[in-house]
Protein backbone atom coordinates (compact mmCIF):
# COMPACT_ATOMS: atom_id res chain seq x y z
CA UNK A 1 0.00 0.00 0.00
CA UNK A 2 1.51 3.29 -1.03
CA UNK A 3 0.21 5.82 1.54
CA UNK A 4 -0.36 8.72 -1.11
CA UNK A 5 -3.44 6.42 -1.90
CA UNK A 6 -4.53 5.29 1.37
CA UNK A 7 -7.05 6.24 3.97
CA UNK A 8 -5.64 7.44 6.86
CA UNK A 9 -7.14 10.17 8.59
CA UNK A 10 -4.22 10.59 10.96
CA UNK A 11 -5.32 13.22 14.20
CA UNK A 12 -3.09 16.07 15.09
CA UNK A 13 -4.60 16.40 18.39
CA UNK A 14 -5.71 14.53 20.89
CA UNK A 15 -9.74 13.55 21.02
CA UNK A 16 -11.08 15.24 24.01
CA UNK A 17 -13.29 12.26 24.56
CA UNK A 18 -11.01 9.46 24.91
CA UNK A 19 -9.97 9.08 28.65
CA UNK A 20 -7.82 5.97 27.91
CA UNK A 21 -4.34 5.88 25.78
CA UNK A 22 -5.94 2.78 23.22
CA UNK A 23 -9.19 5.11 22.54
CA UNK A 24 -7.00 8.31 21.76
CA UNK A 25 -4.22 6.38 19.76
CA UNK A 26 -7.50 4.51 17.78
CA UNK A 27 -8.77 7.91 17.07
CA UNK A 28 -5.30 9.45 16.09
CA UNK A 29 -4.44 6.85 13.74
CA UNK A 30 -7.64 6.79 12.51
CA UNK A 31 -8.58 3.24 12.91
CA UNK A 32 -12.51 3.97 14.09
CA UNK A 33 -14.77 6.62 13.91
CA UNK A 34 -17.52 6.63 16.20
CA UNK A 35 -20.92 6.46 14.68
CA UNK A 36 -23.20 6.73 17.81
CA UNK A 37 -22.14 5.71 21.54
CA UNK A 38 -20.60 2.77 21.75
CA UNK A 39 -20.84 1.87 18.19
CA UNK A 40 -17.95 2.41 15.37
CA UNK A 41 -16.84 2.26 11.58
CA UNK A 42 -13.68 0.60 11.62
CA UNK A 43 -11.48 2.45 9.30
CA UNK A 44 -9.11 0.59 6.90
CA UNK A 45 -6.55 0.19 8.88
CA UNK A 46 -8.34 -0.96 12.15
CA UNK A 47 -10.15 -3.24 9.73
CA UNK A 48 -6.55 -4.37 9.06
CA UNK A 49 -5.86 -5.03 12.63
CA UNK A 50 -9.53 -6.27 13.33
CA UNK A 51 -9.10 -8.57 10.65
CA UNK A 52 -5.77 -9.96 11.58
CA UNK A 53 -6.98 -10.79 15.40
CA UNK A 54 -10.17 -12.54 13.42
CA UNK A 55 -7.63 -15.03 11.67
CA UNK A 56 -5.45 -15.99 14.29
CA UNK A 57 -8.55 -16.45 16.39
CA UNK A 58 -9.90 -18.46 13.68
CA UNK A 59 -6.53 -20.70 12.93
CA UNK A 60 -5.99 -21.50 16.91
CA UNK A 61 -10.01 -22.90 16.78
CA UNK A 62 -9.39 -24.97 13.75
CA UNK A 63 -5.95 -26.20 15.26
CA UNK A 64 -7.79 -27.69 18.36
CA UNK A 65 -10.64 -29.03 16.15
CA UNK A 66 -13.82 -26.88 16.68
CA UNK A 67 -15.82 -25.86 13.41
CA UNK A 68 -16.35 -22.73 11.93
CA UNK A 69 -20.18 -21.58 11.03
CA UNK A 70 -22.20 -18.26 11.26
CA UNK A 71 -25.54 -17.42 13.01
CA UNK A 72 -27.23 -13.89 12.41
CA UNK A 73 -26.63 -11.26 14.53
CA UNK A 74 -31.11 -10.87 15.03
CA UNK A 75 -32.74 -13.53 16.99
CA UNK A 76 -36.83 -14.29 17.21
CA UNK A 77 -37.23 -13.56 20.88
CA UNK A 78 -39.28 -17.16 21.19
CA UNK A 79 -35.60 -18.96 21.42
CA UNK A 80 -34.50 -16.94 24.53
CA UNK A 81 -38.39 -17.49 26.05
CA UNK A 82 -37.51 -20.87 25.97
CA UNK A 83 -34.42 -20.91 27.93
CA UNK A 84 -36.05 -18.52 30.69
CA UNK A 85 -33.24 -15.13 29.38
CA UNK A 86 -35.17 -12.87 27.65
CA UNK A 87 -37.07 -11.14 30.99
CA UNK A 88 -33.38 -12.26 32.04
CA UNK A 89 -31.79 -10.68 30.29
CA UNK A 90 -33.14 -7.00 31.14
CA UNK A 91 -32.07 -3.44 29.47
CA UNK A 92 -28.87 -4.73 28.10
CA UNK A 93 -30.71 -6.39 25.10
CA UNK A 94 -31.71 -4.72 22.43
CA UNK A 95 -35.10 -5.63 21.43
CA UNK A 96 -36.81 -5.10 18.49
CA UNK A 97 -39.90 -5.40 16.35
CA UNK A 98 -40.48 -6.80 12.99
CA UNK A 99 -43.31 -5.34 10.59
CA UNK A 100 -45.12 -8.49 11.95
CA UNK A 101 -44.93 -6.98 15.13
CA UNK A 102 -42.88 -10.15 15.81
CA UNK A 103 -40.66 -9.88 18.67
CA UNK A 104 -36.58 -10.00 17.54
CA UNK A 105 -33.54 -9.18 19.20
CA UNK A 106 -30.34 -8.67 18.22
CA UNK A 107 -27.90 -11.05 19.77
CA UNK A 108 -25.93 -10.64 22.63
CA UNK A 109 -24.47 -13.91 22.65
CA UNK A 110 -26.04 -17.63 20.92
CA UNK A 111 -26.66 -20.07 23.82
CA UNK A 112 -30.17 -20.82 22.51
CA UNK A 113 -29.37 -20.24 18.72
CA UNK A 114 -26.62 -22.92 18.57
CA UNK A 115 -29.10 -25.45 20.64
CA UNK A 116 -31.73 -24.83 18.49
CA UNK A 117 -29.24 -25.89 15.43
CA UNK A 118 -28.09 -28.76 17.66
CA UNK A 119 -31.19 -30.10 18.17
CA UNK A 120 -32.67 -29.78 15.13
CA UNK A 121 -29.86 -31.63 13.82
CA UNK A 122 -27.74 -33.95 16.26
CA UNK A 123 -29.87 -37.21 17.64
CA UNK A 124 -27.00 -40.09 18.55
CA UNK A 125 -23.72 -39.91 21.15
CA UNK A 126 -21.86 -40.82 18.04
CA UNK A 127 -21.74 -37.67 16.86
CA UNK A 128 -20.18 -36.11 19.50
CA UNK A 129 -17.96 -34.48 20.93
CA UNK A 130 -18.80 -31.40 18.70
CA UNK A 131 -17.56 -27.58 19.09
CA UNK A 132 -18.84 -25.25 16.86
CA UNK A 133 -18.13 -21.49 16.72
CA UNK A 134 -18.72 -18.26 14.95
CA UNK A 135 -16.85 -14.72 14.85
CA UNK A 136 -19.91 -12.35 14.76
CA UNK A 137 -21.69 -8.60 15.84
CA UNK A 138 -22.93 -8.51 19.40
CA UNK A 139 -24.95 -6.09 20.98
CA UNK A 140 -25.31 -5.23 24.69
CA UNK A 141 -26.93 -1.98 25.31
CA UNK A 142 -24.41 -0.99 27.65
CA UNK A 143 -25.15 1.48 30.50
CA UNK A 144 -22.02 3.12 30.19
CA UNK A 145 -20.29 2.60 27.30
CA UNK A 146 -16.56 4.06 27.13
CA UNK A 147 -12.86 3.28 26.21
CA UNK A 148 -13.74 3.19 22.32
CA UNK A 149 -13.78 -0.47 21.41
CA UNK A 150 -13.41 -1.40 24.71
CA UNK A 151 -16.66 -1.05 25.93
CA UNK A 152 -18.96 -0.63 22.68
CA UNK A 153 -22.55 -1.83 22.47
CA UNK A 154 -21.75 -3.32 19.28
CA UNK A 155 -18.73 -5.24 19.15
CA UNK A 156 -17.27 -8.30 18.04
CA UNK A 157 -16.78 -11.41 19.81
CA UNK A 158 -15.91 -15.01 18.56
CA UNK A 159 -18.41 -17.01 20.84
CA UNK A 160 -18.21 -20.97 21.01
CA UNK A 161 -20.41 -23.94 21.89
CA UNK A 162 -19.27 -27.28 22.92
CA UNK A 163 -21.93 -30.16 22.97
CA UNK A 164 -20.84 -33.28 24.87
CA UNK A 165 -21.99 -37.07 25.72
CA UNK A 166 -20.79 -36.67 29.69
CA UNK A 167 -19.53 -34.02 32.02
CA UNK A 168 -16.32 -35.74 31.76
CA UNK A 169 -16.02 -34.78 28.02
CA UNK A 170 -17.56 -31.18 28.56
CA UNK A 171 -14.65 -30.33 31.04
CA UNK A 172 -12.21 -31.99 28.59
CA UNK A 173 -14.05 -29.13 25.68
CA UNK A 174 -13.41 -26.80 28.51
CA UNK A 175 -9.55 -27.52 28.95
CA UNK A 176 -9.60 -27.79 25.52
CA UNK A 177 -10.61 -24.07 25.11
CA UNK A 178 -8.01 -22.65 27.68
CA UNK A 179 -4.78 -24.27 25.78
CA UNK A 180 -5.96 -22.78 23.01
CA UNK A 181 -7.17 -19.43 24.63
CA UNK A 182 -3.38 -19.33 25.73
CA UNK A 183 -1.97 -19.95 22.00
CA UNK A 184 -4.16 -17.49 20.77
CA UNK A 185 -3.57 -14.33 23.02
CA UNK A 186 0.46 -15.34 22.54
CA UNK A 187 0.26 -14.81 19.27
CA UNK A 188 -1.21 -11.45 19.33
CA UNK A 189 2.51 -10.56 21.59
CA UNK A 190 -0.27 -10.70 24.90
CA UNK A 191 -0.30 -12.36 28.58
CA UNK A 192 -3.60 -12.99 29.35
CA UNK A 193 -3.80 -14.48 32.70
CA UNK A 194 -6.38 -17.24 33.26
CA UNK A 195 -8.46 -16.13 36.33
CA UNK A 196 -11.28 -17.69 38.38
CA UNK A 197 -14.34 -15.67 37.66
CA UNK A 198 -17.89 -15.64 38.50
CA UNK A 199 -20.28 -16.77 35.92
CA UNK A 200 -23.33 -13.98 36.22
CA UNK A 201 -25.90 -14.15 33.58
CA UNK A 202 -24.42 -17.01 31.16
CA UNK A 203 -25.10 -19.44 34.13
CA UNK A 204 -23.09 -22.56 35.50
CA UNK A 205 -20.23 -23.57 38.07
CA UNK A 206 -16.78 -23.74 35.91
CA UNK A 207 -15.80 -20.49 34.88
CA UNK A 208 -12.27 -18.63 33.94
CA UNK A 209 -11.70 -15.23 32.71
CA UNK A 210 -8.57 -14.33 30.73
CA UNK A 211 -7.58 -10.88 31.61
CA UNK A 212 -5.09 -8.84 30.68
CA UNK A 213 -3.19 -6.40 33.08
CA UNK A 214 -3.20 -2.97 32.16
CA UNK A 215 -3.64 -0.25 34.87
CA UNK A 216 -6.41 0.84 32.93
CA UNK A 217 -8.33 -2.23 33.19
CA UNK A 218 -12.06 -2.56 34.37
CA UNK A 219 -11.47 -5.59 36.27
CA UNK A 220 -9.64 -5.34 39.60
CA UNK A 221 -7.34 -8.52 39.68
CA UNK A 222 -5.44 -10.50 42.73
CA UNK A 223 -2.95 -13.13 41.89
CA UNK A 224 0.37 -14.86 42.74
CA UNK A 225 3.66 -13.13 40.81
CA UNK A 226 4.43 -16.71 39.97
CA UNK A 227 1.89 -16.37 37.38
CA UNK A 228 2.76 -13.93 35.06
CA UNK A 229 6.32 -16.38 34.59
CA UNK A 230 4.49 -18.72 32.62
CA UNK A 231 4.52 -18.87 29.25
CA UNK A 232 2.76 -21.24 26.54
CA UNK A 233 5.30 -21.10 23.75
CA UNK A 234 5.49 -23.21 20.86
CA UNK A 235 4.62 -26.35 22.58
CA UNK A 236 2.90 -29.01 20.66
CA UNK A 237 -0.27 -29.88 22.12
CA UNK A 238 -2.50 -33.12 21.13
CA UNK A 239 -5.77 -31.42 21.68
CA UNK A 240 -7.46 -34.95 21.67
CA UNK A 241 -5.39 -35.58 24.89
CA UNK A 242 -7.42 -35.34 27.86
CA UNK A 243 -4.80 -35.98 30.47
CA UNK A 244 -2.52 -33.14 28.24
CA UNK A 245 -4.83 -30.90 28.39
CA UNK A 246 -5.89 -31.27 31.86
CA UNK A 247 -2.20 -30.37 32.74
CA UNK A 248 -1.77 -26.82 31.10
CA UNK A 249 -5.22 -25.90 32.72
CA UNK A 250 -3.24 -27.35 36.52
CA UNK A 251 -0.54 -25.59 35.54
CA UNK A 252 -1.92 -22.02 34.70
CA UNK A 253 -4.59 -22.23 37.15
CA UNK A 254 -3.21 -23.62 40.21
CA UNK A 255 -1.62 -20.60 41.57
CA UNK A 256 -3.91 -17.71 43.33
CA UNK A 257 -5.35 -15.96 40.24
CA UNK A 258 -8.96 -14.11 40.84
CA UNK A 259 -11.05 -11.39 39.85
CA UNK A 260 -12.91 -9.27 42.83
CA UNK A 261 -15.98 -11.46 42.30
CA UNK A 262 -14.00 -14.55 43.74
CA UNK A 263 -11.73 -12.80 45.44
CA UNK A 264 -11.36 -14.52 48.87
CA UNK A 265 -8.95 -12.36 51.25
CA UNK A 266 -8.14 -15.61 53.87
CA UNK A 267 -6.91 -17.62 50.77
CA UNK A 268 -4.88 -14.84 49.16
CA UNK A 269 -3.26 -13.90 52.46
CA UNK A 270 -1.46 -17.44 52.58
CA UNK A 271 0.28 -16.70 49.51
CA UNK A 272 4.29 -15.13 50.82
CA UNK A 273 3.52 -11.17 50.80
CA UNK A 274 6.39 -10.31 48.46
CA UNK A 275 4.56 -12.42 45.92
CA UNK A 276 0.78 -10.85 46.35
CA UNK A 277 -0.14 -8.72 43.78
CA UNK A 278 -3.50 -6.22 43.51
CA UNK A 279 -3.93 -4.83 39.94
CA UNK A 280 -6.38 -4.51 37.20
CA UNK A 281 -6.93 -5.90 34.19
CA UNK A 282 -8.73 -6.02 30.87
CA UNK A 283 -11.41 -9.47 30.05
CA UNK A 284 -10.42 -10.34 27.09
CA UNK A 285 -12.14 -14.15 26.55
CA UNK A 286 -14.15 -16.04 29.24
CA UNK A 287 -15.08 -19.84 28.93
CA UNK A 288 -17.58 -21.40 30.63
CA UNK A 289 -18.81 -25.19 31.60
CA UNK A 290 -22.49 -24.95 32.01
CA UNK A 291 -23.47 -28.50 32.13
CA UNK A 292 -27.42 -29.25 30.63
CA UNK A 293 -28.33 -25.54 31.89
CA UNK A 294 -29.50 -25.09 28.53
CA UNK A 295 -30.07 -28.30 26.99
CA UNK A 296 -32.24 -29.75 29.30
CA UNK A 297 -34.82 -26.84 29.26
CA UNK A 298 -34.16 -26.50 25.03
CA UNK A 299 -34.48 -30.57 24.65
CA UNK A 300 -31.13 -30.48 22.91
CA UNK A 301 -30.36 -34.21 23.85
CA UNK A 302 -28.76 -37.62 21.71
CA UNK A 303 -29.09 -41.16 22.48
CA UNK A 304 -26.69 -42.79 24.28
CA UNK A 305 -25.14 -46.22 23.63
CA UNK A 306 -28.05 -47.91 25.85
CA UNK A 307 -30.67 -46.44 23.18
CA UNK A 308 -31.40 -43.53 25.89
CA UNK A 309 -32.46 -39.72 25.44
CA UNK A 310 -30.04 -38.04 27.56
CA UNK A 311 -29.54 -33.93 27.52
CA UNK A 312 -25.79 -33.13 26.33
CA UNK A 313 -23.49 -31.01 28.12
CA UNK A 314 -22.71 -28.01 27.26
CA UNK A 315 -20.00 -24.89 27.61
CA UNK A 316 -19.61 -21.23 25.89
CA UNK A 317 -16.54 -19.72 24.93
CA UNK A 318 -15.47 -16.10 23.91
CA UNK A 319 -13.44 -14.06 22.86
CA UNK A 320 -13.60 -10.43 22.45
CA UNK A 321 -11.91 -9.65 19.18
CA UNK A 322 -12.74 -6.02 19.04
CA UNK A 323 -12.09 -5.55 22.27
CA UNK A 324 -8.41 -6.90 21.49
CA UNK A 325 -7.32 -4.60 19.28
CA UNK A 326 -7.74 -1.66 22.12
CA UNK A 327 -5.75 -4.53 24.92
CA UNK A 328 -3.50 -4.95 22.99
CA UNK A 329 -2.60 -1.01 22.23
CA UNK A 330 -2.78 -0.68 26.40
CA UNK A 331 -0.61 -3.37 26.66
CA UNK A 332 2.20 -2.23 24.17
CA UNK A 333 2.50 1.33 22.96
CA UNK A 334 4.91 4.45 24.01
CA UNK A 335 4.48 8.21 24.37
CA UNK A 336 4.70 8.55 20.62
CA UNK A 337 2.27 6.05 19.61
CA UNK A 338 0.87 2.36 18.81
CA UNK A 339 3.92 -0.39 18.90
CA UNK A 340 1.61 -3.15 17.08
CA UNK A 341 3.11 -6.72 17.80
CA UNK A 342 4.38 -9.05 14.92
CA UNK A 343 1.97 -11.07 14.98
CA UNK A 344 -1.57 -8.21 14.63
CA UNK A 345 0.38 -5.47 12.64
CA UNK A 346 -1.66 -4.26 9.99
CA UNK A 347 1.23 -3.71 7.84
CA UNK A 348 4.55 -6.07 8.29
CA UNK A 349 6.83 -3.08 7.32
CA UNK A 350 6.81 0.63 6.70
CA UNK A 351 9.43 2.39 4.14
CA UNK A 352 10.24 6.10 4.60
CA UNK A 353 11.76 7.70 1.57
CA UNK A 354 13.23 10.90 2.61
CA UNK A 355 13.44 12.71 -0.67
CA UNK A 356 10.11 11.99 -2.46
CA UNK A 357 10.95 12.75 -6.26
CA UNK A 358 14.57 12.24 -6.22
CA UNK A 359 14.94 9.43 -8.78
CA UNK A 360 17.71 7.59 -6.93
CA UNK A 361 15.42 7.04 -3.68
CA UNK A 362 12.02 6.68 -5.72
CA UNK A 363 13.38 4.04 -7.44
CA UNK A 364 15.33 1.80 -4.34
CA UNK A 365 11.65 2.09 -2.08
CA UNK A 366 9.89 0.85 -5.52
CA UNK A 367 12.50 -2.23 -5.37
CA UNK A 368 12.50 -2.36 -1.42
CA UNK A 369 8.23 -2.61 -2.00
CA UNK A 370 8.31 -5.05 -4.83
CA UNK A 371 10.78 -7.56 -3.02
CA UNK A 372 8.75 -7.67 0.38
CA UNK A 373 5.28 -7.74 -1.70
CA UNK A 374 7.18 -10.68 -3.33
CA UNK A 375 8.14 -12.29 -0.14
CA UNK A 376 4.31 -12.35 0.46
CA UNK A 377 4.37 -8.92 3.27
CA UNK A 378 2.92 -6.07 3.20
CA UNK A 379 4.69 -3.01 3.54
CA UNK A 380 3.46 0.14 3.98
CA UNK A 381 5.44 3.35 2.02
CA UNK A 382 5.42 6.71 3.01
CA UNK A 383 5.87 8.05 -0.77
CA UNK A 384 3.96 11.31 0.15
CA UNK A 385 5.45 14.75 -0.61
CA UNK A 386 6.04 15.45 3.06
CA UNK A 387 9.28 16.31 5.69
CA UNK A 388 10.91 13.61 7.13
CA UNK A 389 10.03 14.67 10.49
CA UNK A 390 6.05 14.04 9.65
CA UNK A 391 6.85 10.59 8.12
CA UNK A 392 8.47 9.83 11.23
CA UNK A 393 5.43 10.69 13.92
CA UNK A 394 3.18 8.82 11.32
CA UNK A 395 5.00 6.01 11.17
CA UNK A 396 5.34 5.86 14.97
CA UNK A 397 1.95 7.05 16.04
CA UNK A 398 0.30 4.06 13.90
CA UNK A 399 3.02 1.23 15.02
CA UNK A 400 4.51 -0.60 12.58
CA UNK A 401 7.37 -2.94 13.94
CA UNK A 402 9.55 -1.97 11.28
CA UNK A 403 10.69 0.67 9.37
CA UNK A 404 12.95 1.04 6.52
CA UNK A 405 14.13 4.64 5.79
CA UNK A 406 15.80 5.46 2.28
CA UNK A 407 17.40 9.01 2.27
CA UNK A 408 19.91 10.11 -0.78
CA UNK A 409 22.88 10.30 1.75
CA UNK A 410 22.59 6.44 2.74
CA UNK A 411 22.19 5.04 -0.17
CA UNK A 412 25.35 6.72 -1.93
CA UNK A 413 26.81 4.55 0.41
CA UNK A 414 24.53 1.52 -1.00
CA UNK A 415 22.72 1.49 2.63
CA UNK A 416 19.07 2.02 4.03
CA UNK A 417 18.15 1.95 7.42
CA UNK A 418 16.36 -0.61 9.41
CA UNK A 419 14.23 0.56 12.82
CA UNK A 420 12.66 -1.59 15.20
CA UNK A 421 9.43 1.11 16.66
CA UNK A 422 10.05 -1.04 20.13
CA UNK A 423 13.52 -0.34 20.83
CA UNK A 424 14.46 2.70 18.73
CA UNK A 425 17.43 1.12 17.55
CA UNK A 426 17.94 2.03 13.93
CA UNK A 427 20.72 -0.55 12.26
CA UNK A 428 22.26 0.78 8.40
CA UNK A 429 22.38 -2.01 5.99
CA UNK A 430 22.06 -3.17 2.16
CA UNK A 431 18.53 -2.76 0.95
CA UNK A 432 18.69 -6.93 0.50
CA UNK A 433 19.81 -7.18 3.61
CA UNK A 434 17.28 -5.34 5.53
CA UNK A 435 14.36 -7.15 2.91
CA UNK A 436 15.85 -10.38 4.33
CA UNK A 437 15.95 -9.58 8.03
CA UNK A 438 12.17 -8.28 7.42
CA UNK A 439 11.59 -11.72 5.92
CA UNK A 440 13.62 -13.28 8.24
CA UNK A 441 11.33 -11.66 11.51
CA UNK A 442 8.12 -13.03 9.75
CA UNK A 443 9.14 -16.44 9.19
CA UNK A 444 8.10 -18.01 12.14
CA UNK A 445 4.73 -15.76 12.84
N1 LIG B 1 -19.32 -4.31 25.66
C1 LIG B 1 -18.28 -4.97 25.18
N2 LIG B 1 -17.46 -4.38 24.28
C2 LIG B 1 -16.40 -5.07 23.79
N3 LIG B 1 -16.11 -6.33 24.10
C3 LIG B 1 -16.89 -6.96 24.98
C4 LIG B 1 -18.01 -6.32 25.55
N4 LIG B 1 -18.63 -7.20 26.39
C5 LIG B 1 -17.91 -8.33 26.33
N5 LIG B 1 -16.86 -8.20 25.50
C6 LIG B 1 -15.86 -9.21 25.18
O1 LIG B 1 -16.47 -10.45 24.87
C7 LIG B 1 -15.91 -11.49 25.68
C8 LIG B 1 -16.93 -12.57 25.96
O2 LIG B 1 -18.15 -12.04 26.46
P1 LIG B 1 -18.69 -12.25 27.97
O3 LIG B 1 -20.11 -12.60 27.87
O4 LIG B 1 -17.78 -13.10 28.77
O5 LIG B 1 -18.55 -10.72 28.43
P2 LIG B 1 -18.74 -10.08 29.87
O6 LIG B 1 -18.15 -10.98 30.90
O7 LIG B 1 -20.15 -9.66 30.03
O8 LIG B 1 -17.81 -8.80 29.72
P3 LIG B 1 -17.68 -7.58 30.74
O9 LIG B 1 -17.60 -8.21 32.12
O10 LIG B 1 -16.42 -6.88 30.34
O11 LIG B 1 -18.93 -6.78 30.55
C9 LIG B 1 -15.45 -10.76 26.93
O12 LIG B 1 -14.42 -11.49 27.56
C10 LIG B 1 -14.96 -9.45 26.36
O13 LIG B 1 -13.62 -9.59 25.91
MG1 LIG C 1 -17.04 -12.39 30.63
Amino acid sequence: MRLSRYFLPVLKENPAEAQIVSHRYMLRAGMIKQQAAGIYSWLPMGFKVLKRIEEIVHQEQIRAGHIPMLMPTLQPADLWRESGRYDDYGEEMLRITDRHKRDMLYGPTNEEMITDIFRAHVGSYKDLPMTLYHVQWKFRDEIRPRFGVMRGREFYMKDGYNFDLTKEDALHAYNRHLVSYLRTYERMGLQAIPMRADSGPIGGDDTHEFLVLASTGESEVFYDSEITDLKFGDRDIDYDDHAACRAVLEEFTSRYARTDETHDEAVFNQIPEARRRVARGIEVGQIFYFGTKYSEPMGATVVNDKGERVPVHMGSHGIGVSRLVGAIIEASHDDKGIIWPEGVTPFHCGIVNLKQGDAATDGACAEIYAALVKAGLEPLYDDRDERAGAKFATMDLIGLPWRITVGPRGLAAGKVELTSRRTGDSEEMTPEAAVARIKAIYEGI
